[in-house]
């Protein structure tokens, strides 16, 4: 049974312009609820809303925000104020990486990422939260990555910034427990997206096979969520890695990590 039964607001999906964001947005819609997308790419955004709102007859609002900014939570609450919608679904999905030796692209991108993936997410429950916990029904869907579950050199901080995502939100799953409001976190694996050009990793990214394509992401997170689950790991390959990852000493699992990464560096 769906977990929304009888919601009745709007879900609100940051990084709805492409890859994982746009298929969860486009799952949410399916049941029934009204969106307000964002992401930087106002033209992608617009194409967008107009297919969902032909397709699913939900409204979707458009908001377009670089989440990587000082203050971008603030700005994008004063935003949500002039569409009058409350906001029962939060997920927060804008995210990337940087592969590479730290500061592989400088310390300003280092940052951007840290802004986007951790400060903006957590910028946006602290401002929601209350109104959800005000109505007695509400969803934090955090996207953390498998890369959350131990650390991975060479994308170092992106790793980091993951596992905030990951113990974050399933602190915040407990604290909420009794308000009807829950907190999930989905963490996929390597996924056919945007993701691994805009990292930088380009052709280093895992075998076509073992990644997955969005929508079976997005698919298996609805099912988790209708399941109560707390926390998401999509595809059965990213359920033993995920499985295996927490079992092994974080030191040990970097230097392994770091030695194979080290060989297929040098196989290239
Ligand atoms: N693909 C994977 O292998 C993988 C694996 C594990 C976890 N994830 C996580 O899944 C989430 C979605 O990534 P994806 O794979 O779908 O990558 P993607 O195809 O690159 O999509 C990223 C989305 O985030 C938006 N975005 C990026 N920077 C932004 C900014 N500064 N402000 C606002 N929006 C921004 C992008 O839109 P604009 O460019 O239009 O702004 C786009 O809609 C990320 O959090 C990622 O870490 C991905």
């Amino acid at each position: 049974m769906s977990i929304f039964r009888g919601w009745g607001g709007a879900a609100l999906v940051t990084g709805a312009s492409g890859g994982i964001g746009l298929e969860l947005a486009r799952s949410l819609a399916e049941r029934g609820f009204d969106l307000i997308l964002v992401a930087r790419s106002l033209g992608k955004l617009e194409r967008i809303a107009m297919k969902l709102k032909v397709t699913h007859h939900v409204r979707v609002h458009v908001v377009k925000a670089d989440l990587s900014e000082p203050d971008a939570a603030e700005h994008l609450m004063a935003e949500l104020r002039t569409i009058d919608l409350d906001i029962d679904v939060l997920v927060n999905n804008a995210g990337f990486g940087i592969y590479g030796r730290f500061p592989a692209r400088g310390p300003e991108r280092e940052t951007e990422m840290i802004r986007l993936n951790v400060m903006t997410p957590t910028g946006l429950v602290a401002r929601l939260l209350p109104g959800m916990i005000r109505r007695r029904r509400g969803m934090i869907l955090n996207v953390a990555s498998t890369a959350g579950f131990a650390p991975v050199p060479l994308l170092g901080t992106y790793a980091g910034t993951k596992a905030f995502l990951l113990h974050w939100t399933l602190s915040l799953a407990e604290e909420l427990e009794g308000t009807g409001v829950r907190a999930a976190v989905l963490c996929p694996g390597s996924t056919r997206t945007n993701f691994h050009a805009v990292s930088g990793a380009g052709e280093r990214r895992p075998p076509d096979a073992l990644r997955q394509d969005a929508s079976d992401v997005a698919r298996e997170c609805l099912r988790g969520l209708d399941r109560g689950k707390k926390v998401i790991v999509s595809g059965s390959v990213n359920r033993i890695h995920a499985r295996v990852a927490r079992l092994v000493p974080p030191a040990f699992a970097a230097r392994l990590a770091w030695k194979w990464m080290r060989r297929r560096e040098r196989r290239r």
